[in-house]
Formats: C-alpha cells, sequence, structure tokens
C-alpha cells in the first residue's frame, strides 16, 4: 500500500460505517455483546493501520442516535466497551501522536463515559499525527439541525448575513469543522445504505460496501479497500480527471 507520485493516492480521510457485530455473534451463537467486544479489536486494527499508512483522519461510526433504541443492557454493554477502551488506548494514543474527537451529542452518554471521552479528548488535543473522530450518539441529519440553528442565532445577533451564508459556513458548523470531507467511505456487514451518517460531508466520498462484518475486517480487508479506492477516478462532475493529476 503506497503512496507514491506514480499511484492513486490514498485518501486523507476514511469513514466507516462498523457493521455486523450482531450477526458475527448470532452466527458463533453467542450474545450479541460478544460481537461488540470482538469488534474493539478491529477498531484497535484499523486505527493502527491508518496510522501507520499516514492517512491523516479516521471517522468511526461507533453508537448512532437510533442505537439508544436498543435495548438496555445492549446500550449499557457498548457504553462499558467504550469506556472500557477510552481508559486503554490513552496512552497508545499519545504515544502514536493521534488526536480524538468526538461528532455527535456527549450530553445523552452516561456521566463516567462522558468524563474520560472529554478528559481523552482534552489529554490528545495538541497530537497532530492524525485525526480519531468517533461518531457517539451521531445522526447526520441532527448534526444539520444543530449547523443551522447555530446558523440562524448568528444571523438574528447581526453576526453573520444570511446572504454571505455559503457551503463553507455550512461546513464550518458542523462537528468535522476544520477537517477534510471523507475521500473514502467503507460499510461492512453487507447493507448498503449510509443510514444517517455524515449526510454532508460525504456528498463526494467514494463508497465501498463490504459482506464482511466488522469483527472481520481487519488489515487485509482494510487493504482491499484502500486498493479499490485507488483503482478507481474521482470525477467530482467534471470530464476526466485522473487522480495523480489533480
Ligand atoms: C453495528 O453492529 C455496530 C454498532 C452499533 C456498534 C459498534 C461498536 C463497536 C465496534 C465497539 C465499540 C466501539 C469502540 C470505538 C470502542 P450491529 O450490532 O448493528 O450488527 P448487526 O447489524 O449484525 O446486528
Amino acid at each position: 500500500m503506497e503512496d507514491t507520485e506514480k499511484n492513486t493516492p490514498l485518501p486523507s480521510h476514511v469513514a466507516i460505517i462498523m457493521d455486523g457485530n450482531g450477526r458475527w455473534a448470532e452466527e458463533r451463537k453467542r450474545p450479541r455483546l460478544f460481537g461488540h467486544k470482538a469488534g474493539v479489536d478491529s477498531v484497535r486494527e484499523i486505527i493502527e493501520t491508518t496510522r501507520s499508512l499516514g492517512i491523516g483522519y479516521l471517522t468511526l461510526y461507533a453508537f448512532s442516535t437510533e442505537n439508544w433504541n436498543r435495548p438496555a443492557h445492549e446500550v449499557s454493554g457498548l457504553m462499558n466497551l467504550l469506556q472500557r477502551y477510552l481508559q486503554s488506548e490513552l496512552e497508545t494514543m499519545l504515544k502514536n501522536d493521534i488526536r480524538l474527537c468526538c461528532l455527535g451529542d456527549p450530553d445523552r452518554l452516561p456521566k463516567e463515559v462522558r468524563k474520560t471521552l472529554v478528559k481523552t479528548i482534552d489529554d490528545t488535543r495538541a497530537c497532530a499525527g492524525m485525526t480519531l473522530n468517533l461518531a457517539l450518539s451521531y445522526g447526520g441529519r441532527s448534526e444539520l439541525v444543530h449547523a443551522m440553528q447555530a446558523m440562524a442565532e448568528k444571523c438574528c445577533r447581526g453576526d453573520l448575513a444570511w446572504e454571505n451564508l455559503t457551503e463553507t459556513t455550512i461546513s464550518d458548523h458542523l462537528f468535522t469543522a476544520g477537517q477534510p470531507d471523507p475521500d473514502l467511505l467503507i460499510r461492512t456487514g453487507g447493507e448498503r445504505r449510509l443510514s444517517n451518517f455524515l449526510l454532508w460531508q460525504l456528498s463526494y466520498a467514494e463508497l465501498y460496501f463490504t459482506d464482511v462484518k466488522w469483527p472481520d475486517f481487519r488489515k487485509d480487508q482494510f487493504f482491499k479497500a484502500l486498493e479499490t479506492y485507488q483503482s478507481r477516478q474521482r470525477r467530482f462532475g467534471r470530464i476526466v480527471v485522473h487522480l495523480d493529476a489533480e
């Protein structure tokens, strides 16, 4: 996996919908949380690989606004996994120069998880090697509503003139403000939909769907997705532009 002048560049930002943990566990006649636990190992491997490839941004859809409707024991199991993950990974994040950001509404998270999350975000604030976005209690439409409310408020206060509102203004009011849009979206687990994920930011992303369930999505699978991305031409609505000419 190279990012040389001859090759199509690697993406700057990869976003992943990590789907299939529950089915992976059910296939093994184990509880769904067993699948989520195995999914954490994939999370570690994909973060490590992303960092070692020099990809600057990785966004993982860890918990959607809709996921709050799952049975209480699954929600609390996922929150425990998240809490343990954040506690155990801080040292590795600092060592590997990884900055953690949260996309979503952390106020809905249990107090202890929120505390650990805020501390990890603060402690890694100066890290510049890679940005890891965890989408937690995240919904794309709700992110857009949040951005529109913030812009409307500025218009009412006189801090923003409606006629000066541009695509950049909208991007600047999203949770991903200041970050490049994802070039590549990967969804594991066989479904072929966006499920309310990064609706604005994914406008021009290449989409890669695989039947592989998240706990089985490891380094080799990730390379395959990146190679597929590199084999595609991104035209952004124009006629013919080779990636290495952009
Ligand atoms: C979707 O699988 C996955 C989730 C809702 C949670 C993803 C969480 C993890 C990978 C582990 C925790 C994350 C971190 C960052 C520590 P699903 O349960 O919908 O699977 P199914 O479609 O097979 O039911």
